[in-house]
């Protein structure tokens, strides 16, 4: 890859607004603790339900889902294929509405949050304009809310050097690798300075060894802005490595079998996967992807 290998290059640059060397701890606590429920929760959601209405039979997505996400958390959500992993982070940002239960993100309806632009998303397909420029991608959700120009342009420098992406704002999306190209679109998903950022397998087509450097790049843009993440992944090996905590969901309709902490130390190195702990956590994981049968 071209570009920068981490985001320790950008070390220095200023974090998001309002987010500035806050350690994570204190976010919850802090001013931003406003922005969160009253239990303090970045999403909450209890005896969630969600069953698609199609043309020959419904399909149950998710039944009775409880999670309770705190803020600064990083969750990954794994789980076989069609088991309602982006059903679960749709609902989140109110692209899907449940049919049973209750939700709130960061203290609102996903509705409210949505308005407030409360969470940045990030699909598996970077999804970039290949007419605009890097900048001008980035800039795209800025422009649509009609922020002042001087006002886009240091928003979109602040993002670009956050993901490591200075040098490339000229360039168009077809010019940079693929992992490059996810990089922009979570610099784009961080126009609004989200509090919460959902990824949907934003890996996923991407080769091992870029892979490596986008979870090591990932690892310290969360630990520089404080921000919750909730990561759909069907790795194993990288869910242990980005999370605090790892939802094992069930073959559909959605359930959640397992919730497992990683108290790995906040910052990832790639070294750490092959130490006990990480095997220990990877372990449990693959144990309650079994309950599952999700191998079958
Ligand atoms: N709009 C829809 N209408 C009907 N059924 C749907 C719709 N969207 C998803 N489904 C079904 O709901 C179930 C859950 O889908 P979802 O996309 O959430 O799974 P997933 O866990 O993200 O799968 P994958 O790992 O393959 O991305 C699947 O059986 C899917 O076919
Ligand atoms: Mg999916």
């Amino acid at each position: 890859m071209a570009g920068p290998m981490t985001l320790d290059t950008t070390g220095n640059k200023a974090p998001p607004a309002g987010q500035a060397g806050t350690p994570m701890a204190a976010r919850a606590a802090g001013p931003d603790a406003a922005r969160t429920g009253s239990d303090g929760a970045a999403v909450s959601a209890r005896r969630l339900s969600l069953v698609y209405q199609t043309a020959d039979q419904p399909v149950h997505a998710l039944q009775d889902v409880d999670i309770d996400i705190r803020p600064g958390d990083f969750v990954s959500l794994i789980g076989p294929s069609g088991c309602g992993k982006t059903t679960l982070l749709r609902v989140i940002a109110d692209l899907e509405q449940p049919t049973g239960g209750s939700i709130t993100v960061a203290g609102r309806t996903p509705d409210e949050a949505r308005r407030d632009r409360a969470y940045g998303y990030v699909f598996q397909a970077p999804a970039l304009m290949p007419w605009r420029t890097v900048e001008r991608n980035v800039m795209l959700p800025l422009e649509l809310a009609r922020r002042p120009k001087a006002e886009r342009q240091a928003i979109v420098r602040e993002k670009l050097a956050l993901v490591g992406l200075d040098g490339f704002a000229r360039k168009y999306p077809w010019q940079l690798s693929g992992g490059m190209q996810q990089r922009a679109s979570i610099a784009r998903a961080l126009s609004f300075a989200p509090e919460l950022l959902l990824m949907d397998e934003p890996f996923g087509a991407l080769d091992e060894i870029t892979r490596d450097h986008l979870n090591l790049a990932l690892n310290a843009l969360w630990r520089q802005t404080g921000l919750t993440c909730v990561f759909v992944t069907h790795s194993i090996a990288e869910a242990v490595f980005l999370s605090t905590r790892i939802i094992v969901m069930s073959p559909r309709p959605g359930k959640i079998l397992e919730e497992i902490t990683c108290d790995l130390p906040a910052e990832r190195t790639l070294e750490m996967r092959e130490s006990a702990e990480f095997q220990r956590v990877a372990a449990l994981v693959r144990a309650g992807l079994a309950k599952g049968h999700s191998y079958d």
